[in-house]
């Protein structure tokens, strides 16, 4: 079936008409005085081909689970993704904040946003969560793990308790949602999940050893899970942004700094690529290509 899409040059829309069920409810439009049915589904227009080939969900549309969606780069591409038609689990602490994201999303004519309000710490209620979101979108076609802090940490400064927090959040929290969905979707054969992980996960660096690490920590369980996960029709994908303005950068100057919106829409641009690893903004690939080669007695007199 996949042989018929855009890959082997084939309009798109033989790619959509093969894969849409029979009995899928097609719009129609008018021509000459008739009414024919229309090739093109219901919604907005995708942004890439590869979109007609993500798997559809039972309910209807395309339903994605963003973990740490209250701020930032998570609340971007709720956002993002909504407005292509995704209905979006909103996943994080901040009750009052997801409100507002949800707010934002959804009207009156169609509610595309649900929160639920949850610590990516409490490890053991991740499990049930998932499953019940999965119950109320009917399925899921995508996860995102956004959830990440990067607490302020002084030159001289070694807090384990810091660095624990780093580690909970940013690595063991990714492995109880993402170990939960990488479960369903080698039963189901499909689905997409996706981590930000970050340039900063490429090197140690002396401002943020455990960030650094966590995020490298991240990248390799989603390479593993890429690996085990592959070739049952399931893609794993790992963003690495650079700086992007959010409330987890705020008074920091930084190179090459872009916006949340953005970033969320080449994150989003991102999942419907063949691409397993992409940064974001597409600069840092040479720039990190070329820092992950600076050998190691050479890299440790350099001051980042
Ligand atoms: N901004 C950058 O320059 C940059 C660069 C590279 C990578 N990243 C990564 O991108 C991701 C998003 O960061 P951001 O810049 O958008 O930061 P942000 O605005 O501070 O957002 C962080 C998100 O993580 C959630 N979170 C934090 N602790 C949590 C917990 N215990 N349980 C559940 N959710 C939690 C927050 O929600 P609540 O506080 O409501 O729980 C919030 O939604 C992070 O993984 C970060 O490491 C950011």
């Amino acid at each position: 079936m996949l042989s018929y899409g855009p890959a082997c040059g084939v309009p798109v829309v033989f790619a959509q008409s093969v894969i849409r069920p029979r009995d899928a409810k097609q719009p129609e439009r008018k021509k000459g005085g008739h009414t024919i049915p229309c090739c093109r589904p219901p919604g907005p227009l995708p942004s890439s081909p590869f979109e007609y080939m993500a798997p559809k969900n039972p309910k209807g549309g395309r339903s994605a689970i963003i973990i740490g969606a209250s701020s930032g780069i998570g609340e971007a591409l709720a956002k993002r993704m909504a407005r292509a038609g995704y209905r979006v689990a909103l996943v994080a602490r901040r009750e009052a904040e997801l409100q507002r994201v949800a707010e934002a999303i959804n009207r009156k004519d169609r509610k595309l946003a649900t929160i639920y309000p949850h610590d990516v710490t409490k490890f053991e209620e991740a499990p049930k969560l998932f499953q019940q979101i999965v119950h109320d979108l009917g399925g899921f076609d995508t996860i995102v793990y956004c959830s990440g802090v990067m607490p302020p940490v002084a030159k001289n400064e070694y807090s384990f308790q810091k660095d624990q927090q780093v580690f909970a959040v940013n690595v063991l929290g990714a492995m109880a949602w993402l170990n939960e969905a990488a479960t369903r979707c080698e039963r189901q054969e499909s689905g997409t999940i996706v981590a930000l992980g970050s340039v900063a996960g490429d090197r140690g660096r002396k401002g943020q050893p455990v960030y650094c690490a966590s995020k490298a920590a991240l990248a390799s369980y989603m390479e593993g899970l890429r690996k085990r996960l592959g070739h049952r029709g399931v893609r794993v994908v790992t963003i690495k942004p650079g700086p992007v303005s959010t409330p987890m950068t705020e008074g920091l100057k930084m190179p090459f700094m872009i916006s949340a919106d953005e970033a969320a829409n080449q994150i989003f641009r991102a999942l419907n690529r063949t691409r397993t690893t992409a940064y974001v903004p597409i600069i840092w690939w040479p720039i990190m290509t070329a820092i992950r080669c600076v050998p190691s007695w050479l890299f440790r007199g350099k001051d980042i």
